[in-house]
């Protein structure tokens, strides 16, 4: 078997998760880094695993690594998570923020899963068979005060596979979007204003969420893998919030 599995934001709270459950499951994987790979060193030898190292902006850059890669191991990639993204912030408000900041956040979550989606989907048709889970966020529906360039980022992503499940649909390509609210990570790799943003953020929010907890990293594994899985040939183009309740 060789199928693969492209991972974007391996490094990231999230995607580490993802990444050695993937790996404890004997998942080929290509895992996709941007400057650390600190929580990967363990990952490093193991012969299901690649990791490349790119800026996903980059979309030339981008191409050719994946290419070199699968030409390198032979595997064909059927399946993707792209957990990537840029949220770190000035946390202003709209009119006070940084019109370059603004600028790059929504360009490296647009862009980005523009750019990791056009290197792909050729693949993907290729072999007739693809799935993709995008990550949003629950503030795709609920806006995030001081936060509007992730905000409008992350509805736009939701916005791609809503538009991609129709275009794709002939191509047995299926794809969705999860959208978590908070959820509980190690966020020590933060800068200390944007860790304070976020602390005052979720104890407000949590307050608001009727299962009275963070979603776990076991929650969100839970709904990508069915998504990915044989058992989901139906569901398609859909956005699923993973809120404890909260709407
Ligand atoms: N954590 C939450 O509470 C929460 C809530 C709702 C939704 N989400 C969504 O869930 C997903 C995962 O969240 P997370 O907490 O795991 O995020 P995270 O820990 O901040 O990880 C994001 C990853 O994206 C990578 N990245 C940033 N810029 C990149 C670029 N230009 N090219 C390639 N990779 C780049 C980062 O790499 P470097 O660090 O090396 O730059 C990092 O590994 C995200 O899409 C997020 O929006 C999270």
């Amino acid at each position: 078997m060789n199928k693969a599995l492209v991972l974007t934001g391996a490094n990231g709270n999230v995607g580490a998760y993802l990444a050695h459950k993937l790996n404890s499951q004997n998942i080929k994987l290509v895992l996709i880094i941007h400057r650390k790979q600190d929580r990967l060193n363990d990952l490093l030898n193991s012969e299901n695993v690649r990791i490349i190292k790119a800026d996903l902006t980059k979309l030339e850059d981008l191409k050719t690594k994946l290419k070199e890669t699968f030409k390198e191991t032979g595997w064909i990639p059927e399946k993707l998570i792209h957990t990537a993204t840029e949220r770190n912030h000035d946390i202003k408000s709209l009119i006070d923020t940084d019109p370059d900041l603004w600028t790059y956040i929504i360009k490296m979550n647009i862009i980005g899963t523009y750019n990791i989606l056009k290197c792909l989907i050729p693949h993907f048709r290729k072999h007739h068979s693809g799935k993709i889970v995008l990550f949003g966020s629950n503030v795709s529906r609920i806006g995030l005060p001081k936060g509007s360039a992730y905000a409008a980022s992350k509805a736009a992503i939701a916005n791609i596979g809503r538009t991609l499940a129709i275009e794709e649909a002939d191509n047995n390509i299926i794809i969705n979007t999860v959208s978590p609210g908070p959820i509980k990570i190690d966020d020590s790799q933060f800068s200390e204003s944007y860790r304070k943003f976020r602390e005052e953020y979720y104890n407000e929010k949590l307050r608001e969420i009727p299962l009275k907890r963070c979603a776990s990293f076991e929650d969100i594994y839970g709904v990508c893998r069915f998504l990915l899985s044989d058992e989901n040939s139906y569901i398609t183009g859909e956005e699923f919030f993973i809120t404890g309740g909260k709407i």
